[in-house]
Formats: structure tokens, C-alpha cells, sequence
């Protein structure tokens, strides 16, 4: 699944049902005892694989599944596609993250059952997406008449790629795309979906210049994984911090998002702010995996 196999109505759906969770969330604590969530993790994760258990339980369903490739039949040359056949009888529902991109595509083609793209390599990661669209919403009630700040490793950092994606659809959403050279955002999505929809956005590559006129700064950091050389990724690593001092430039109501996990590039002394969403935010994306694995599993819920 990607932003885009929702459409904005089905997605505002989508996030009203996460902030009833929010709300109230024992109404739901039942409402998935018979269904099983298997989490078919191939790369590192925390949050995102964590998040997708806890949202199963928090529904009372059970989960299954690995979480590196080494621990599952991969390590013996099995296809994803034999792997989500047999994965298919277990569960009735699943969340795959993969290095290669695609990769959750083609389990999906081959799946009897709901397969959830929790990340394939540098390409996308909708589900992080759905979290910061639910962070953004709660935090600002609307998405319309941003200033979005998107700053660090744009150009493999896959959850900037699916955010960009699901923005461009709001009316007067802007973006400043703050990045080194060498870390500029792809030409697919410069050309295939902001120029495509004519959203205005302008590249920078100082924070400090940028920070001024941002509604939202969403932070990445420099995805070490995706580089061919270590050097390269040690030049370009602290390349941001975000500290006190840059943030005193920002707007009093900025809200700051990072999908996380944080390496150098936003400063501790920043975390007691105000302004710092980041651990909200990891909240939020457990509500919006309950909701979508409701809206996936099209699970009928008596007071609806
Ligand atoms: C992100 C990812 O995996 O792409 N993490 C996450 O899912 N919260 C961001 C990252 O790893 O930098």
C-alpha cells in the first residue's frame, strides 16, 4: 500500500477513526480477538515493528513473524513470493518491510491477505506517513496552509518521499527541501509528483535561513544503510543539528517532527521544548496502525 491507495476522503476516514482510538481507546481493546497480524521484517526496526505488534494487541489480536532476514527462511534462498504463499495460512493480515525496493509490492500480488508496506528500501514508507499525517492533523487541525520543512537525508530517506506524496494533494501546501547537494531530493519525485501536482517548493540548503517561515520541520536523519561509502556517510552525518539556538528563529507554534530513531541531528537540550512532536508522534503512529489493520481487515464495528 501506498499514501496514494487512499484517497484524501478515504485517508481523512482513515484518521478519524485513529482519533476515536485516541479517545477511547477501550472501545476497540476486543474488537480483533480472532485475527492474527504477522510483521515480516527483513531490515532493522523499532518503532515500526513494535508499533504494528502493540497496535494488534491494543486491538486483541495476536502477531507473529521475524524480525531480520537471518532468523527467517530467506537466509536459505526462499522468494518473498513462496514466503508470503505459506505466511498467507498463518495470518490474516501483514505488515513486510524489505531493503529492496518493491519488495511488499510483489508479496502483495501473491497474498491471500492484506499486505502492508512498512518500508522497501529507499522508496517509501506509508505507514510512517499515516503517523506523521495523524501527528500534523492533531497538532495543527488541518494540512492546508503549511510551510512544511523537510530537512536532512532527502534524497534516501524514504518516509520524506511518501510525506511529499500524501501533501501535495491539500490546498497552499508548501515545501522548503533543506538538504546538502549530495542529499537532494530525487528527480522522480521533483519532476513525477511536486511539479506534476504544481505545488510550490523551493530547495535551501542552510536551516538557518529556512527556519523562519516553517509551520512544520520535519527532521531526517542520514540513512547510513543506503550509502556506498562510509566516508561519504561521515562528511555528510552532522552536516544539521538542530539546537537551541537555531530553533530560537523558528515560529512560536512550529511543531517539530522526526520519524525517528535520532542520531545526532536534533540536540537533546531540544526535547523539553514546547515545539518537540517526535515522541508524540511515535504515540500517534501505534492509533493509526489500529486503524488502518481495522480498515484492512474491514472489521465491523457495532457502534459505527
Ligand atoms: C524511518 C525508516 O525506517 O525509514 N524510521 C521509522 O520507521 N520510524 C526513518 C529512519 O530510519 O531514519
Amino acid at each position: 500500500m501506498s499514501p496514494l491507495d487512499f484517497s484524501v476522503e478515504e485517508l481523512d476516514e482513515l484518521l478519524d477513526l485513529a482519533s476515536d482510538i485516541e479517545k477511547s481507546p477501550e472501545k476497540y481493546a476486543h474488537v480483533c480477538d480472532d485475527k492474527r497480524l504477522a510483521t515480516l521484517f527483513y531490515e532493522p526496526s523499532t518503532r515500526t515493528r513494535l508499533s504494528f505488534e502493540a497496535a494488534m494487541m491494543n486491538l486483541g489480536g495476536k502477531v507473529l513473524g521475524f524480525s531480520s532476514a537471518d532468523s527467517s527462511s530467506a537466509a536459505k534462498g526462499e522468494s518473498v513470493a513462496d514466503t508470503i504463499r505459506v505466511v498467507s495460512c498463518y495470518a490474516d493480515i501483514c505488515a513486510m518491510r524489505h531493503p529492496k525496493e518493491g519488495a511488499p509490492m510483489v508479496a502483495a500480488m501473491h497474498s491471500r491477505i492484506p499486505v502492508i508496506n512498512a518500508g522497501d528500501g529507499g522508496h517509501q514508507h506509508p505507514t510512517q506517513t499515516l503517523t506523521d499525517l495523524l501527528t500534523i492533523r492533531s497538532l495543527k487541525g488541518h494540512f492546508d496552509n503549511l510551510t512544511i520543512g523537510l530537512c536532512g537525508d532527502l534524497k534516501f530517506g524514504r518516509t520524506v518521499h511518501s510525506l511529499i506524496e500524501a501533501l501535495v494533494r491539500y490546498p497552499n501546501v508548501r515545501f522548503v527541501l533543506i538538504s546538502p547537494e549530495e542529499l537532494r531530493i530525487p528527480s522522480y519525485i521533483r519532476e513525477s509528483v511536486l511539479e506534476k501536482s504544481g505545488c510550490p517548493y523551493k530547495e535551501m540548503e542552510r536551516l538557518e535561513d529556512a527556519i523562519p517561515e516553517l509551520d512544520i520541520l520535519y527532521m531526517t536523519r542520514v540513512q547510513r544503510e543506503r550509502f556506498f561509502n562510509e566516508e561519504d556517510y561521515v562528511r555528510m552525518k552532522d552536516f544539521y543539528v538542530l539546537d537551541k539556538v537555531k530553533l530560537s528563529l523558528a515560529k512560536e507554534d512550529m511543531q517539530i517532527l522526526h520519524p525517528l530513531p535520532r542520531v545526532n541531528e536534533i540536540a537533546v537540550e531540544v526535547d523539553n521544548d514546547p515545539r518537540a512532536a517526535y515522541f508524540k508522534q511515535a504515540q500517534y503512529g501505534v492509533y493509526v496502525r489500529m486503524a488502518l489493520i481495522l480498515t484492512l481487515l474491514e472489521v465491523k464495528l457495532p457502534w459505527r
